[in-house]
């Protein structure tokens, strides 16, 4: 048994983040496990090359700075699709039906409709009239979602709870804008989460700072409004992302082994967020870790936001790469800036 955090509820400042860090970290009661997990991807294959055919890059630029060689992307599947794919994937491995479900928790920064929310329309598909709401905590959305499921958990409020991570990347950035459009793809990742005792810890942040990556909304066709704002793309400062992605995930791994009394060597994989296989690789180095404690899929499938990591997850676990008692260290950020970490041991 590992010994976990007590119950805390802190304000922390930082000389790198300029805004105060909320972190909350929890004593589990009752905590969580998997069982069950799934993906839907779309048919698409876009390559470097596909990207280069029409943007000022190139192959060789992409992978050696992001480690990315193709992502997958929508033309003919809507994020619905996607999700209710992955989300039958994670029930059948559950052995469970969509009605023992008693709550859908959905992870993305908007599904097909911005109301009713994508959980609700994945719900539909489903066949389910349990309680169904989206969060939004951008990449590190997976992490937030866990959280969430546990405290439900613990209360008694919910049984089997359906966690579905969806993103639709290529609707939400330019294409001509190769700074940010060679960096994400699409997809989904579902798991079913009920009572148990992997989850051993869970810390979580989030930075008040809209500058450095974002996503506007436009101001539609409101005649009151001058100025109006059209359509909007993702906006990112790449660098200034960067060097907070290595500081807080930096950070989030010492709290967490400081705090559960773990060293790097006991932690079988470290999950994290595929954003750029530069940040993985310098987190790696500075724990002197072996290469293969960092299961990679940036390369396949670039960034999916929320998607990322639930991914990664559930391609392992059909690999037969994670066995019973592993333990993973899961770290995720984002925008917000978000980012949250946690410790699973496997059950
Ligand atoms: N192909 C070719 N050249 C490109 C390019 C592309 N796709 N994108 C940018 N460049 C150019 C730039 O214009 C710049 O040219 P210049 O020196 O003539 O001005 C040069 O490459 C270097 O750009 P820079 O932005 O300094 O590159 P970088 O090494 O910082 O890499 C990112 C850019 C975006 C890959 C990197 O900053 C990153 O991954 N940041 C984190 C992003 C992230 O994690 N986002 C998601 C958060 S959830």
């Amino acid at each position: 048994m590992l010994p976990t955090a007590g119950n805390e509820l802190s304000s922390v400042n930082s000389k790198e983040c300029k805004e105060n860090i909320i972190k909350f970290e929890m004593e589990y009661n009752v905590s969580l496990k998997i069982i069950g997990m799934g993906k839907g991807i779309p048919e698409r294959c876009v390559t470097n090359d596909d990207l280069a055919g029409f943007l000022d890059t190139d192959d060789e630029w992409i992978v050696t700075r992001t480690g990315i060689k193709t992502r997958y992307v929508c033309t003919y599947e809507t994020l619905t699709d996607l999700s209710v794919t992955a989300a039958k994937q994670a029930l059948d491995k559950a052995n469970l039906a969509a009605s023992d479900i008693s709550l859908i928790i959905c992870a993305t920064l908007g599904g097909d409709y911005r109301t009713p929310s994508h959980a609700c329309t994945v719900a539909e598909q489903l066949g389910t009239t349990c309680p169904a709401f989206d969060i939004n905590a951008a990449c590190t959305g997976f992490v937030y979602a866990l959280d969430i499921a546990s405290a439900y958990l613990e209360a008694g409020k919910a049984k089997n709870i359906l966690i579905i991570c969806a993103e639709m990347m290529s609707s939400q950035m330019d294409w001509n804008d190769r700074n940010t459009c060679i960096l994400f793809g699409d997809g989904a990742a579902a798991c079913v989460v009920t009572a148990g005792n992997a989850l051993k810890y869970t810390s979580l942040s989030a930075i008040a700072d809209t500058t450095i990556l974002n996503l506007p909304v436009d101001t539609g066709n409101n005649p009151f409004i001058a100025e109006k704002r059209g359509k909007a793309y993702l906006q990112m400062q790449g660098q200034e992302v960067f060097k907070f992605a290595v500081g807080i995930v930096g950070k989030d791994v010492k709290h967490a082994l400081e705090t559960t009394g773990l060293s790097p060597e006991q932690i079988d994989y470290f999950i994290l967020h595929q954003a750029n296989k530069r940040i993985i690789d310098s987190i790696r180095v500075k724990l002197k870790q072996p290469e293969e404690k960092f299961p990679v899929n940036i390369d396949k499938y670039g960034n999916i936001s929320s998607v990322s990591v639930p991914l990664l997850l559930s391609e392992m676990l059909d690999e037969g790469k994670i066995n019973p008692s592993d333990t993973l260290f899961i770290s995720a950020f984002g925008a917000g800036l978000t980012a949250g970490s946690c410790i699973l041991v496997w059950e």
